[in-house]
């Protein structure tokens, strides 16, 4: 990767003094589109649709457009430090279940896993995938990588696949809240079209010993039976007392994502996690919510200085640029990616990362804000009047 994200915009106007015009979109409206017209239609509706109406995820993207830069003077990049882990950007890829799936070649976690190798941005990997979780995690180079934890109703089975995250070189355990149960999703409802059910993206629980010990038949034997059982097993709704027993499983940083109120932050600090993750999972889960960019601030507060991961609505450097402002430790994408990826494999992911990076980092130098600390102080972003 360039020293200057930035850079990445000299590479493609040095390629078009070539006669050579960039093949990647570079707007998200045009990758949507293109991205649209690359996969299956019930899998575009899966990955691109939202709970009830989706009008909390589309103001999850409106919200940004709230809150303006205020432009100052001079230039910067900077390391990040998450959970003592030097990063060479804040920006990571958020778990996406059936990010296998947007694959040509149905590999997506591996491709998923290589982008981050390639570019240093962190993957946080799906208990959801069509790979098992130690040949994605084989994939990541040097780049530190993010279990995401579907707690399931069988605690042995939440501690194995903690295990094996832990023995697979994953660097953080990263517990999703608001999807013990799934939200009510228009788009899918109208296809009938639930992956998993279809016996899609389970290699975790497939390949897991504890999993398989629950089932009569192993899943090649009879794999509608595995996916029953999947059914079965899925979603722990999780009370603020199953904390300490999450905490216990393992020395690993733990991050609790979904939180969006204060109190909540409070708790998971008192229960001893390391990181807070200010989502509301892109407005797939939930509709009526509020957008998470409001949430974020209130979040951060209640921190009181434990790291906040972000995302939902994330479209754009610019976007990332002010959630940093707003005090997100990191900030993710979802949908982007995984359009990146059916568009261009891996190459399609390195390329929606280096965008996003690149116009970060334009956005910082035009902008006169040399480091992210900078981004951070009193006064840098002010509300646009509509
Ligand atoms: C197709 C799809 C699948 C997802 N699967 C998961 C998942 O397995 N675990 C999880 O914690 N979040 C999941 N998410 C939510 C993302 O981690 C993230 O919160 C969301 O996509 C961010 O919003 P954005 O898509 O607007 O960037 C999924 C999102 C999408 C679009």
């Amino acid at each position: 990767m360039p020293q200057h994200y930035g850079d990445y915009q000299h590479e493609i106007y040095f390629d078009g003094l070539f006669g050579v015009l960039p093949t990647q979109p570079m707007t998200f409206a045009e990758l949507e589109t293109r991205a649209r017209a690359a996969l299956p239609p019930s899998l575009w509706s899966y990955v691109a649709g939202g709970a009830g109406d989706e009008s909390t995820q589309e103001a999850n993207a409106a919200a940004f457009r709230t809150w303006g830069l205020v432009p100052r003077m001079m230039v910067g990049a900077a390391q990040r430090d998450l959970f003592g882990l030097k990063l060479p950007s804040p920006l990571f890829m958020a778990p996406v279940g059936v990010i296998g799936l947007c694959a040509q070649d149905g590999h997506g976690d591996l491709a998923t896993a290589r982008a981050a190798a390639r570019t240093g941005v962190p993957m946080i990997a799906s208990t959801l995938t069509v790979d098992p979780m130690e040949d994605v995690a084989a994939e990541f180079g040097d780049t530190p990588g993010f279990f995401q934890l579907y707690t399931p109703t069988d605690r042995d089975l939440a501690e194995s696949l903690v295990r094996r995250a832990e023995a697979a070189g994953f660097k953080g355990i990263v517990v999703t809240l608001d999807t013990w149960i799934t939200g009510w999703r228009p788009r899918d409802l109208a296809t009938g079209n639930f992956p998993q059910l279809r016996g899609h993206a389970l290699a975790n629980y497939t390949s897991d010993p504890v999993f398989r010990a629950r089932l009569a038949k192993s899943p090649e034997e009879d794999p509608r039976a595995a996916v029953l059982e999947w059914v079965g097993v899925f979603g722990k709704p999780l009370v603020w007392d199953d904390l300490a027993w999450l905490r216990s499983l393992t020395d690993l940083p733990i991050l609790l994502k979904g939180i969006c109120h204060p109190e909540d932050v409070r708790r998971a600090r008192d229960g001893g996690v390391d990181g807070i993750y200010c989502s509301n999972h892109g407005g797939r889960q939930a509709n009526g919510g509020l957008p998470a960019l409001d949430a974020l601030p209130d979040v951060v507060a209640a921190a009181d200085g434990l790291p906040v991961l972000f995302d939902s609505g994330v479209r754009s450097g610019a976007d990332v640029v002010k959630a940093l402002a707003l005090g997100a430790t990191a900030v993710g994408v979802g949908r982007p990616y995984a359009y990146g990826l059916a568009l261009g494999g891996t190459d399609g992911i390195v390329h929606v990362l280096r965008a996003l990076l690149a116009e970060a980092d334009l956005i910082m130098a035009v902008d006169g804000y040399p480091t992210l600390a900078d981004l951070r102080t009193e006064g840098s972003l002010r509300t646009v009047r509509a």
